[in-house]
């Protein structure tokens, strides 16, 4: 009785879906429950005409987007913070709420130990491995010669925004994707919208990467490959691969790529060595050495980090100390010589 119950309701809820018709709001991309890696994601919704007069879209109660939709198709990107993001998008009409839905992005992240796996029933959505046709009237999905040998786009602003522009000059990844590369520090290949020289649009998934990042990255940076390999002692995340862990391989905030200042970077992973007690061996010192807001006395202009006194990579020194020095007292000499 309860089941046909079910069955009526669940009939009567797919005919008022059908009588609505094309005019309901629906979300094309992406499914709830998703994990990404970098902090941007795209979303695309299905608008149709006279649906909606501002669609809102949240980040954790943050307003993040606020538009009043003018095409069948809206498309908008939102940032991620590490960790769990909750995406709230309304669409409201004459005063009121006509569409609401929220979803689950998990941003992954191998700096965190708390968030380098996904939570229980997130996973990754690959958006390039469906057929995308509603997509396809606006954007060009398969990328095109061009690609291969792109030109820069900087030519080209989101303001102005024209797809003919866009299908003729620039990349075919540049109209979903454009924001990428909107950081201060970008990396040589991405800045010239070389995407495809580490996405693969053969693999499966449609443009992975080859893992570890060295079989990636050390492609094109053979003068480092080479040097590093030559040193005694390499760093732990360089010694399995993880070049990425460190440096974005598109763009960000950060001089070199990095996710983090050179010195919020190390300490994520090594906070005991924040205080810089460790550089005058920990016991017979209660203030530590400055391990950061000094001038460098070497590397001029500037300032002090770990990496003043360590490599990032590799070295020849026990400690991955930096100059190659081959004692602690050495070490000390290179700056307080004097
Ligand atoms: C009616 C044309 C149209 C269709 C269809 C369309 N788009 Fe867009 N898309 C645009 C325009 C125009 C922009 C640039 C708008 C802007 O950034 O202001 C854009 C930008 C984007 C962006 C970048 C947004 C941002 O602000 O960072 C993404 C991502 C995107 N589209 C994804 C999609 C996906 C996925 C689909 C298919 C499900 C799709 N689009 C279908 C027209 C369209
Ligand atoms: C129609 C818009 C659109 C175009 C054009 C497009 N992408 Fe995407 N791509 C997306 C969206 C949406 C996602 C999913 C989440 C995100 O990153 O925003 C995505 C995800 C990806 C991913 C992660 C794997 C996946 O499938 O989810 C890679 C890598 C990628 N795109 C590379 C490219 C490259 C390289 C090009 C150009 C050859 C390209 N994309 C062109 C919209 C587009
Ligand atoms: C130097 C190599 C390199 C270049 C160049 C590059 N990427 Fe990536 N990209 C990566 C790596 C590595 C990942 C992480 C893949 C993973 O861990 O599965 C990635 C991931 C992505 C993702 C997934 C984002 C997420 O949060 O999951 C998108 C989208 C993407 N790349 C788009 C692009 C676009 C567009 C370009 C061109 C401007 C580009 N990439 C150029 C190396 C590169
Ligand atoms: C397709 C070739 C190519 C690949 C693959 C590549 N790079 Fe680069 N990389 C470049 C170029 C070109 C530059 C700019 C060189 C310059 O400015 O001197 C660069 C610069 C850099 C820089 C220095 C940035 C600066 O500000 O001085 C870092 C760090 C870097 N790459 C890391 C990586 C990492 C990590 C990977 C792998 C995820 C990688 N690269 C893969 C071509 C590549
Ligand atoms: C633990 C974090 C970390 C990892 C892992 C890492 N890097 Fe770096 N990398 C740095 C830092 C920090 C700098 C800037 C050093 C400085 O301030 O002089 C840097 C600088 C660079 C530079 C520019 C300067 C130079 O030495 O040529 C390149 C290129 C580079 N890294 C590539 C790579 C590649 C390729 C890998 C993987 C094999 C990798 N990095 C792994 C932290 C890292
Ligand atoms: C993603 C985590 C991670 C980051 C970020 C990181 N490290 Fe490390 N570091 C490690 C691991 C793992 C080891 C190996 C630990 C071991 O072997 O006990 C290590 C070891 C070291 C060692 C000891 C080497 C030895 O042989 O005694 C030094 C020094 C060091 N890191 C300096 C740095 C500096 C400087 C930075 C910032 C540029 C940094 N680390 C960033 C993970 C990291
Ligand atoms: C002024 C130079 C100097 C600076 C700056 C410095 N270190 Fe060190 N570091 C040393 C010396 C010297 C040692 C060896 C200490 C010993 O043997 O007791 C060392 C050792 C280490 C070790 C290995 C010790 C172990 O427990 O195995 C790590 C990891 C490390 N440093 C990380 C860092 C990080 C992270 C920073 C930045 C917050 C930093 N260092 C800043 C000089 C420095
Ligand atoms: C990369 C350069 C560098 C190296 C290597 C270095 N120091 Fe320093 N040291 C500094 C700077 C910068 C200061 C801060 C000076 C200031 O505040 O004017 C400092 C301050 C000090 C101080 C505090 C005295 C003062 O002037 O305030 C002591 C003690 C010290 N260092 C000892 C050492 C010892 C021991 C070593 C070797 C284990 C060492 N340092 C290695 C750069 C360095």
């Amino acid at each position: 009785m309860k089941i046909l119950l079910y069955i009526i309701m669940f009939l009567s809820a797919s005919c008022l879906a059908a009588e609505a018709g094309g005019e309901s709001i629906t979300l094309l991309y992406p499914p709830d429950n998703t994990i990404m890696e970098f902090g941007l994601i795209g979303i695309s919704m299905h608008v149709p005409e006279g649906s909606a007069e501002l669609i809102k879209a949240e980040v954790d109660d943050k307003e993040i987007v606020n538009i009043v939709p003018d095409e069948e198709y809206e498309c908008f990107s939102v940032p991620l913070a590490p960790g769990m993001n909750r995406i709230t998008i309304t669409a409201i009409k004459g005063g009121t709420r006509v569409y609401d839905v929220t979803l689950n992005v998990f941003r992954r992240s191998d700096l965190v130990s708390k968030y380098m796996k996904g939570p229980a029933g997130f996973r990754k959505n690959f958006f390039h491995m469906k057929d995308r046709e509603q997509c396809a009237k606006c954007h060009i999905l398969e990328p095109k010669e061009f690609d291969r040998k792109p030109i820069s786009p900087t030519s080209f602003t989101a303001e102005a925004f024209d797809t003919q522009t866009v299908l003729a000059a620039t990349s075919t990844c540049y109209s979903c994707h454009y924001r990428i590369a909107s950081y201060p520090y970008v990396h040589g290949p991405a800045a010239v919208w070389s995407c495809l020289s580490c996405h693969d649009d053969k693999s499966e998934p449609k443009y992975s990467v080859k893992k570890p990042d060295t079989e990636v990255c050390f492609g094109c940076h053979i003068e480092q490959k080479n040097e590093w390999a030559g040193r005694k002692y390499t760093h732990g995340p360089v010694t399995l691969g993880k070049c990425a862990i460190c440096h974005s391989p598109h763009a960000s905030e950060y001089a070199f790529n990095l996710y983090k200042p050179t010195w919020d970077l190390c300490v994520t992973c090594h906070a005991e060595k924040a205080n810089g007690r460790h550089v005058l061996g920990d016991s017979f010192s209660t203030e530590g050495h400055p391990t950061r807001n000094r001038p460098d006395p070497v590397r001029t202009g500037k300032e002090l980090t770990c990496a003043s006194c360590h490599q990032p990579h590799a070295s020849n020194s026990p400690h991955l100390w930096a100059f190659d020095v081959q004692s602690m007292f050495e070490l000390c000499q290179r700056c307080h010589n004097k």
